[in-house]
């Protein structure tokens, strides 16, 4: 897959001539050419600044290795072009994975180190990296890898692209908005993720409500004319909750309905995962019947049920219309609200669902209480707090942490390949 960033053409491209669009907001993507070097190898250091001085006006040069890398990009905007030390690492490929957690899709990365390993050059290849070096570095070859990510001409292994976790509630009113937007949420503000929401709840604008921020009719925009669709356009048209949160959300006309084209969201979807770390969408069942490929794009999706009888079959009609998990897809069942008045004991429940639910999350009047109060507010239900822990765990790569079931270990490694 072709990994050119999203800004790397903003600032040559057309001004996009979809409107309305909301006033444009101050840039928080990485400018177009910008290159970090964490090293503390003063050799390593001087044939880089050399390689990097015809390339680009300047690079920032930080005396430090990958684990520096590591926690200084999780609180910042990755640079276009990272080159980082594993010298001396015990796992460079572990500390690789965790550098690819934090970083911007978009980021072309380059190692060194000091070993002549092929393996770990494979390794790390498959990891994401653009190329590996070992020291004494060689000047034509570092300046080719650089030169070539910073003209978007290199190709960056698939694993670059962000994560799309769809959440699907199976029918209204079960709690898909409230997962999808807290789970975004602390993505982005706990876990210092670049995150994108996508609601393709295109009528109620009820992620933009949770997130305290005003839904623009650009998204419809953009569903209706996906060749119109380019990075300035997308830039202007993503509503910026936080630096890291942006949100595509809108509240279309009750009496103008509009023909969603499964084409037009899966361009939207490619542009978003490229520029992204994680993209969650927001998807009513209504909406999703007419995405069957979406449903088939490799990630995580979160089948979102309440605790009724109804409910409960129709996760097992998803199930049969998804298909089985797979180590690109995985399917979790959320039971959510479970316990709430009219709902089913866990055991008929368990019946009628043939599978028991992954995730389950009670009943709790004060989170629809919370629920006026937006995101943080929901967030601050310790109800909710506590069933969404294992998905943030799992989505944050911790799952090691977590109860050691099979269903925990299995989607840790799956999670780990991500
Ligand atoms: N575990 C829970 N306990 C109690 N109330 C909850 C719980 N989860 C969500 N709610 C409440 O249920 C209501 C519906 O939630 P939400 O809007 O997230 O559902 P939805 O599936 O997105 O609905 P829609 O079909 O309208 O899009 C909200 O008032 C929300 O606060
Ligand atoms: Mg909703």
């Amino acid at each position: 897959m072709s990994s050119e960033p999203l800004l790397a053409t903003v600032a040559t491209a057309k001004p996009a001539s979809l409107a309305p669009v909301p006033p444009a907001p101050a840039p928080t993507f990485a400018p177009v050419l910008t290159a970090m070097v964490y090293t503390r190898d003063r050799d390593a250091e001087g044939v880089i600044r050399q390689c990097l001085t015809n390339l680009l006006p300047s690079a920032e040069f930080i005396s430090g290795t990958v684990v520096n890398a590591i926690k200084q990009l999780a609180q910042r905007s990755s640079p276009r072009l990272l080159i980082v030390d594993v010298t001396g690492s015990g796992d460079p490929v572990a500390q690789i994975r965790s550098l690819a957690e934090v970083c911007e899709p978009g980021t072309g990365v380059i190692v060194i180190g000091d070993s002549n390993d092929i393996r770990l050059y494979r390794e790390l290849r498959r990891a994401g990296i653009v190329d590996y070096f070992f020291k004494p570095l060689v000047t034509t070859l570092v300046t080719q890898a650089a030169s070539g990510i910073l003209t978007g001409t290199v190709e960056q292994h698939a694993s670059r692209t962000g994560r799309l976790v769809i959440v699907l509630g199976v029918r209204g009113g079960v709690g898909a908005t409230t997962i999808a937007t807290s789970a975004a949420w602390y993505m982005a503000e706990k876990r210092q993720r670049r995150v994108a929401l996508l609601d393709l709840d295109l009528y109620a604008g009820d992620a933009a409500l949770q997130l305290d921020a005003a839904p623009t009719h650009a998204l419809c925009e953009a569903l209706e004319h996906p060749e119109r669709v380019d990075e300035l356009f997308l830039e202007r048209a993503i509503i910026h909750v936080t630096e890291r949160l942006s949100l595509l959300s809108s509240l279309e006309n009750l009496n103008s309905p509009m023909v969603l084209g499964e084409e037009s969201v899966l361009s939207l979807l490619d542009k978003l995962l490229r520029a992204y770390r994680y993209v969650f969408v927001d998807l009513p069942a209504e909406m999703a019947y007419r995405l069957p490929r979406v449903l088939h794009i490799p990630g995580i999706c979160l089948l979102v049920s309440g605790p009724s009888l109804v409910s409960a079959r129709d996760v097992a009609r998803w199930r049969e219309i998804i298909g089985p998990g797979s180590a690109e897809r995985q399917i979790l069942h959320i039971l959510n609200k479970n316990g709430a008045p009219g709902g089913l004991p866990s055991a008929e429940f368990l019946r009628a669902a043939s599978q028991a639910p992954d995730i389950t999350i009670p009943y709790d009047h004060n989170i629809a209480v919370a629920s006026s109060l937006g995101v943080k507010g929901v967030l601050g239900c310790a109800t909710l707090q506590h069933g969404l822990a294992p998905l943030f765990s799992l989505m944050a790569g911790e799952a090691e942490e977590a109860p050691h079931s099979l269903f925990n270990r299995t989607l840790n490694r799956l999670l780990r390949r991500a």
